[in-house]
Order: structure tokens, then C-alpha cells, then sequence
């Protein structure tokens, strides 16, 4: 047992509550940020959503880096490790391969990754929260490099979980595949969440609405929403050439949601415990090509 103080991690309430972030991780000078870095927001996107296959080639570079990164995470992280030490690891895996971490001082936000246990939906800030057996731990982790973002997310268990907390990670990994196989070119993109949102109903869980899939690349968010709930209003149609994330939070309660005073972490209203999956996919007319898929 290492002698480092670190956060009760819930409350007396079992609520998962804020921890002490450590210091603020370098990048070196030689690893290009992107333009956001330093400024309150990311400049518009004015480019669309469609890419050149040269483009294309350099957002799979930056999916495969995020991809492996994520993989590293995951698979180290342990019971009595912090989030804080998961951060650690996914910035050094991204610096170390000449990528900058994406989330690092996007619209200020402190760290390399996201870190979301249990109830937190999305947008945890790791700190120094120790991990327990049984927590489902999502991390998030986006790579810039050559003037592209890749990013993905993806979920575990810390040791021995819950029946209801193993199904519910593996039907939201089983979401986001539906959704991503519903993605053809010609469609709406609405048909992604239509096919995330019958497939959770089935198991009465709840589809996080406010927070969504989007258009990625040559910037972080570049302003297209793909909602993983049912709504037809988003009548964009899916053409070749375009890439975007299909990252559906799934609940075992409710789809509403509260937010911590550091205007990042969100958690379920109802502290229902929640799950989410990210890919970065780049439609081809044979279908979706999933960019985030470590190779
Ligand atoms: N990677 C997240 C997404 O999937 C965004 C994180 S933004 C941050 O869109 F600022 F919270 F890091
Ligand atoms: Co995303
Ligand atoms: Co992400």
C-alpha cells in the first residue's frame, strides 16, 4: 500500500464526489496543439463534414493512436490506482507518439482524457479518486496529430461487478455497433440513434439526449450532431467521405442528468449507474469504416 492520501471517493449518500486534481501535465513544444489550446473556445468550423482520402489517412493515424491509448488504459487500470494515474498514462502514450491530448485546455478543461465512474454520464476530470473493485470505469481520449483529432471512448468493470452493471456495459457496447452498422450512406443520420434507442428500450434503460455523437476531424466538434435517442428532426443525410463519433451513455435509470460545480462532470439525476462507448467512423459507400478500432 502506497502512503499517498487520496479522496474518500463517495459521500455518505454513496455519491460519487470531487477529488484533488494533480498538477497541470507538460506537452512539449515540438508536439503541435490545436488552435483552441489557451483561448475560452475552438474557432468555427467552416469545412463540412466530408474529407479526401489524404485526410481521411491522417484522421485514421490519429483514431489508431487514440485507439491504443485507450486499449493501455483499460487495461491497466486496477483497483487502488486514481484516475489521476490513468491520465498519467494516456498522456504519456499520446506525447510519446507525437500526438497532443485532445481534451488538454479544450474550452479548459485540465486533463489528457476523461475519466467517468458509475453515475458520472460523461466528462469526469481524473483526479485523485481511487478506483474500487466493481466501479464501471469509462475513459475517453481523444489524439490531435498532423492537423486531425481521433477519438474514442470505451468501458470496464474494476474487478468483480454487478450482474446489472456487466449487462449493462455489454449492451451499450452492443448499442453503439447498431448504431454504427445502421450508418449507410443515403440515410438520415437520425436512423443511428433510432437503431441505439429500440435496441436500450428493450431493457427499459434510458438514452442520455443531451449529450451526442458528432462530426470530427480537421476540428475537435465540428458543430454535427448525431443523436443516439430517436429524433427524426435530425434529417441530415449520411454521404461518403464523412466522419463522425456514434458515443450513445446508457442508463439503468433515467436520461436526466445533473452537473458537479466544475461545470464538466455529469452525472444521472437519479445517480442511476450509466455506460458509453465511443468509435470515430468515416463512411465509405460499402458502409461505415470504424477508424478507432485498435489494429
Ligand atoms: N471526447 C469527448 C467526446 O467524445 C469530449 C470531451 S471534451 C472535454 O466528444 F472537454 F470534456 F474533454
Ligand atoms: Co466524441
Ligand atoms: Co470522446
Amino acid at each position: 500500500m502506497k502512503n499517498k492520501i487520496s479522496a474518500m471517493p463517495v459521500n455518505a449518500q454513496g455519491h460519487l464526489v470531487p477529488g484533488k486534481l494533480s498538477p497541470k501535465r507538460e506537452v512539449p513544444t515540438r508536439i503541435k496543439k490545436p488552435e483552441y489550446v489557451g483561448k475560452p473556445a475552438p474557432a468555427p468550423h467552416t469545412t463540412g463534414d466530408r474529407y479526401d482520402q489524404a485526410t481521411v489517412g491522417k484522421i485514421r493515424v490519429a483514431s489508431q493512436l487514440a485507439a491504443r491509448a485507450l486499449e493501455l488504459i483499460l487495461g491497466s487500470a486496477k483497483a487502488g490506482m486514481t484516475t489521476d494515474d490513468l491520465d498519467r498514462i494516456g498522456h504519456e502514450f499520446l506525447v510519446e507518439n507525437g500526438a497532443y491530448p485532445s481534451t488538454l485546455g479544450y474550452r479548459g478543461f485540465p486533463k489528457s482524457i476523461c475519466t467517468s465512474l458509475n453515475e458520472v454520464v460523461c466528462h469526469g476530470i481524473p483526479d485523485d479518486t481511487l478506483l474500487r473493485d466493481g466501479d464501471i470505469l469509462n475513459v475517453d481520449i481523444t489524439a490531435y496529430i498532423d492537423g486531425v483529432h481521433g477519438d474514442t471512448n470505451g468501458s470496464v468493470i474494476i474487478g468483480e461487478g454487478s450482474q446489472e452493471a456487466i449487462d449493462l456495459v455489454e449492451r451499450t457496447k452492443e448499442a453503439m455497433h447498431r448504431g454504427i452498422r445502421a450508418a449507410l450512406p443515403g440515410r438520415e443520420v437520425s436512423v443511428i440513434g433510432r437503431a441505439i434507442e429500440s435496441y436500450a428500450k428493450r431493457f427499459g434503460y434510458g438514452v442520455i439526449r443531451d449529450f451526442t455523437g458528432h462530426g470530427v476531424g480537421t476540428s475537435f466538434h465540428t458543430g454535427l450532431i448525431i443523436p443516439h435517442y430517436d429524433a427524426p428532426e435530425y434529417s441530415t443525410i449520411i454521404e461518403t467521405g464523412m466522419v463522425f463519433t456514434i458515443e450513445p451513455m446508457i442508463t439503468l435509470g433515467s436520461h436526466e442528468w445533473d452537473m458537479w460545480e466544475d461545470g464538466w462532470t455529469v452525472t444521472t439525476k437519479d445517480k442511476s449507474l450509466t455506460a458509453q462507448f465511443e468509435h470515430t467512423i468515416h463512411i465509405t459507400k460499402d458502409g461505415p469504416e470504424i477508424l478507432t478500432e485498435a489494429k
